[in-house]
């Protein structure tokens, strides 16, 4: 992970502050979800993490939203908050600071970083005239307009017409301290077509952007001109840094600054990358602040093949996904399905497909039917054998060894499929070693050396295989476990400390001898609801 002053003892990772203008979409829930993991993972490997998450609340788009409902902006994003920080607890995400940017700590933070780039000379009062797209909170180029002066990406929104007077950021004075930095750090910017994007943009040449408004209230005022409003994306970007100061800091900078910055991993969607890819670091790099580690845009989600979106009509309601399917699966799904960086998509056939094949058939009933056959064999107990005596070159054995180290790359490169790939490779070994060792046939033949064997390094690779998908789908590891035997708590902040990552990514690790907890299916099968 190549990055600019990372400290490997530390790890910190965001997820974007999403706007308050309506409930959490599955976009947003996506994000949350990868971040998540990520995460999980370094928490599992004893790293001190802090993940951050929150909500955008100012500017247009939220004023609008409020004014249409009625509701003053303040009370209007109370409300949706409480939105998102419920699907954030149902989707089991254990995020470590909720940052919302109407916080009044964060008002401070956002003056101090205004006034170091203000003092560096880089804000001056111009015109500016454009295409604005309230949806995106974004001028558009013209040339980039769909017909009807419509926004490529809020297709049904018309963009508006300004032409005020802003204050402006001196962009354009930084783009070859950028290009520099994007020669040095090749890293930043993943996945390497969206780094190709960024690229030929800047080398287009870049432009100065407006950072304030008039005739908005919804925003902090500007501190050197409270008749202008600060615009929504300069005091957003800042929330990152806001989210870093420990509950009882006064809010400094320095004090937000001290431990986790700088962030490792900006984790966004591929629309608001410029922001975070060329205008963030420009103005860290105004503010004379270290630059985050790399910003990650992964791709859009459709549904059934189709762009997502309300006048569609097919939009895909998060909270009633992880109602009737449970956390895990939503997590699985996404994060098994879709090529993490490329654009991918959600079918209900596809979602129960997979989840049946992998986590009720093939795990599932992997574990349960091994845990019936050892309640036979071995009297409800792990076999009694110690995964050190099995030979290096025992099938199971052999591949589980190296499934950590397959594992751990492909989490640190966030490409979550083929961690999920990885680990599915070992069930499926399991299943297909059953068949051809037979236990229950060598049980009857009074050979019970070999059938605890088998059985034993069945159990291990199960359990092998829960730990590395604990970051995906922490709810199942924790049921492995326990059948198992083992008491473990994946959701435990702590968890690098209570089952060490050295010891439990190794294969051999199950006691022997222990008492088995009692065999239940871990994931109930989906039945296709007729329709
Ligand atoms: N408020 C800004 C971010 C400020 S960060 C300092 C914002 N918010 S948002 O709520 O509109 O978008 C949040 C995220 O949802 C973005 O990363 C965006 O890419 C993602 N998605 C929105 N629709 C999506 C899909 N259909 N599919 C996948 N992700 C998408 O932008």
């Amino acid at each position: 992970m190549g990055s600019n002053s990372v400290d490997n003892h530390t790890f910190s990772i965001t997820t974007p502050l999403y706007y308050v203008n309506d409930l959490p979409h599955i976009g947003s829930a996506y994000t949350t979800i990868a971040a998540d993991v990520i995460a999980r993972f370094q928490r599992l490997k004893g790293v001190p993490v802090l993940m951050i998450t929150g909500t955008d609340e100012h500017g247009q788009k939220i004023q609008r939203t409020a004014e249409a409902r009625e509701k003053s902006p303040q009370a209007h994003c109370d409300e949706i908050v409480l939105g998102f920080q419920s699907l954030w607890q149902r989707l089991n995400i254990a995020y470590d600071r909720f940052i919302r940017t109407t916080a009044p700590r964060h008002q401070a933070i956002v003056a101090e970083f205004f006034q170091r780039v203000w003092d560096r000379g880089d804000i001056y009062e111009g015109h500016q005239q454009g295409w604005y797209c309230v949806s995106c909170e974004e001028f558009k180029e013209e040339r980039d307009l769909l017909p009807e002066q419509r926004c490529p990406i809020h297709s049904n929104k018309a963009v508006e017409w300004r032409d005020e007077q802003n204050y402006f950021f001196k962009l354009s004075k930084y783009q070859s301290q950028l290009e520099q930095f994007y020669a040095d750090q090749p890293d930043f910017i993943q996945p390497l077509s969206r780094r190709n994007e960024v690229l030929s943009f800047v080398s287009q040449g870049l432009q100065d952007f407006s950072i304030s408004r008039v005739n908005l209230d919804w925003g902090f005022p500007m501190p050197t001109d409270p008749n202008h409003t600060l615009y929504v994306w300069f005091d957003a970007l800042l929330g990152y840094v806001t989210a870093l100061l420990d509950p009882a800091d006064e809010p400094t900078l320095d004090n937000a600054l001290q431990k986790w910055w700088p962030i490792q991993t900006h984790l966004i969607g591929k629309d608001i990358l410029r922001f975070h890819a060329v205008y963030w670091p420009a103005m860290l790099m105004s503010a004379g602040l270290p630059l985050p580690g790399r910003v990650f845009g992964h791709g859009f989600l459709t549904k059934d093949g189709q762009k997502m979106g309300k006048s569609l009509g097919n939009t895909l309601d998060p909270v009633d996904l992880v109602e009737r399917y449970g956390a895990d699966a939503v997590r699985y799904y996404f994060l098994k399905e879709i090529e993490f960086g490329r654009d991918g998509d959600f079918s209900e056939t596809r979602f129960i497909n997979v989840l049946n094949a992998d986590l009720a058939n093939d795990l599932g009933n992997l574990l349960n039917r091994t845990l019936n056959m050892a309640g036979r064999y071995c009297q409800g107990q792990v076999p009694d054998v110690m995964g050190d005596d099995i030979p290096a070159d025992y099938d199971l054995k052999s591949k589980g060894a190296i499934l950590a180290t397959t594992v751990e790359a492909a989490y640190e490169a966030l490409a979550f499929s083929q961690a999920c790939e990885a680990v599915l490779g070992l069930v499926r070994s399991c299943n297909k070693f059953l068949d051809e060792k037979a236990p229950w046939s060598l049980y009857k033949q009074g050979q019970q050396a070999e059938t605890e064997r088998v059985l034993y390094a069945v159990l291990e690779s199960v359990r092998l295989a829960a730990y590395l998908l604990s970051p995906i789908v922490p709810g199942l590891a924790i049921a492995i476990y326990s059948q198992l035997g083992l008491a473990a708590d994946f959701n435990d902040r702590a968890i690098g400390q209570t089952l060490p990552y050295s010891v439990h990514s190794r294969w051999g690790y199950l006691p022997a001898s222990q008492a088995l907890g009692k065999a239940e299916p871990i994931f109930q099968r989906i039945e296709r609801a007729s329709e």
